[in-house]
């Protein structure tokens, strides 16, 4: 197991480090065998794949080009101009960008400052034009989670008219013990709608797939945004050799989680306030202007890319030379 070699550390988009599995590369080769030949019109075996999986009809799965095409859908079925899309920031880009494409207004609630959605401030932001509010667990950029008590507790308190997106894009870097009940809470809130992605701990952030579940009648109105062939014969291929080599997966999941683990402590040696991270990412909070500038200036010296939001600075746990370069450079 090694990971792909990098003349230069990516570390701004969260993309695992490792290349496919032999076996997903063979895969992938044969699905790239017949390019002539269109897709499903509207997929049809992937959501079933993924609901078998799952436990789930497939009635309660709609797939899409990443969770970014999903998300998208989503906002364009709740969404009407200058309805409120409530999100906490900073967040994954793509939220206040789709946001903007439907016409929506990001209604933006900062952070506590642990790193944490400030569930309380969220919930009193939502209005009368609020449609959709998100959540990440974990959030992107801080890698914080937010618990099964506190979930129901947000959405009990909640009117049920407007939607609740759950964006798990990291839940498989989160270990099975800490993870929500997703499917006892979509039975109870048919106003959930839980948002995954094949990018990240599967790998698969070229093919572009990702799924949303909920209640039967929720996916079936994200449903009537899907793109006609709009999800790839690589997708579905690639998604299928990954079901087949779990176990594979899991260890470089856990190797990525080890790395994750010395990243945050070398970083909290040198003095940095790191919210512990149940993802692939930590982030470094409230550096001051002249801090930013400073690691700015030596992770470019050092070939390290990593993205800076708000007042701090997101990295991807690369394989262990990133970190390496990473700690040195921080110094
Ligand atoms: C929280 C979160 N949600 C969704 C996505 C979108 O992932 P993709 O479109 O690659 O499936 C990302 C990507 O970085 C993310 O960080």
């Amino acid at each position: 197991m090694s990971p792909t070699s990098e003349l230069e550390h990516r570390l701004a988009l969260d993309e695992n480090p490792y290349g496919p599995l032999p076996s997903v590369r063979a895969a992938l080769r044969g699905a790239m065998v017949a390019t002539n030949r269109y897709p499903e019109y509207l997929p049809r075996r992937l959501p079933a794949l993924i609901a078998e999986r799952l436990g789930v009809p497939p009635e309660q799965v709609v797939v899409g080009e990443g969770a970014t095409g999903v998300i998208r859908y989503i906002l364009r079925e709740f969404v009407t101009p200058d309805d409120g899309v409530v999100m906490a920031t900073p967040t994954f880009d793509g939220y206040p960008a789709l946001t903007g494409n439907v016409g929506g207004r990001a209604v933006e609630v900062p952070l506590t400052a642990d790193g944490r959605q400030d569930l309380d401030a969220m919930r009193d932001a939502i209005d009368a034009r609020t449609r959709v509010v998100v959540l990440c667990s974990p959030h992107n950029p801080t890698g914080t989670c937010i618990g099964q008590g506190d979930l129901a507790d947000f959405l009990d308190r909640i009117d049920p008219s407007v939607t609740v997106v759950l964006d798990e894009a990291y839940i498989d870097f989160v270990a099975r013990a800490d993870r929500v009940a997703t499917a006892d809470l979509l039975t109870r809130y048919p106003n959930l709608v839980v948002t995954r992605t094949f990018s990240k701990a599967y790998g698969l952030a070229t093919p572009r797939v990702g799924y949303a579940i909920g209640a039967v009648p929720m996916i079936a109105r994200i449903r009537r945004w899907q793109l006609p062939f709009g999800v790839t014969a690589p997708a579905e291929t690639g998604v299928r050799a990954c079901y087949s080599a779990e176990a594979e997966l899991a260890v470089r999941t856990a190797a990525i989680t080890r790395e994750c683990g010395r990243l945050t402590e070398g970083l909290r040696e040198l003095g940095f306030t790191v919210p512990t991270s149940a993802a692939n990412f930590v982030y470094l909070t409230a550096c001051g202007a002249t801090e930013i500038d400073r690691l700015r200036t030596a992770f470019v010296r050092s070939g390290i890319r990593a993205k800076h939001c708000g007042s701090g600075i997101r990295i991807t746990v690369g394989n262990a030379a990133a970190t390496d370069a990473v700690l040195a450079a921080s110094c």
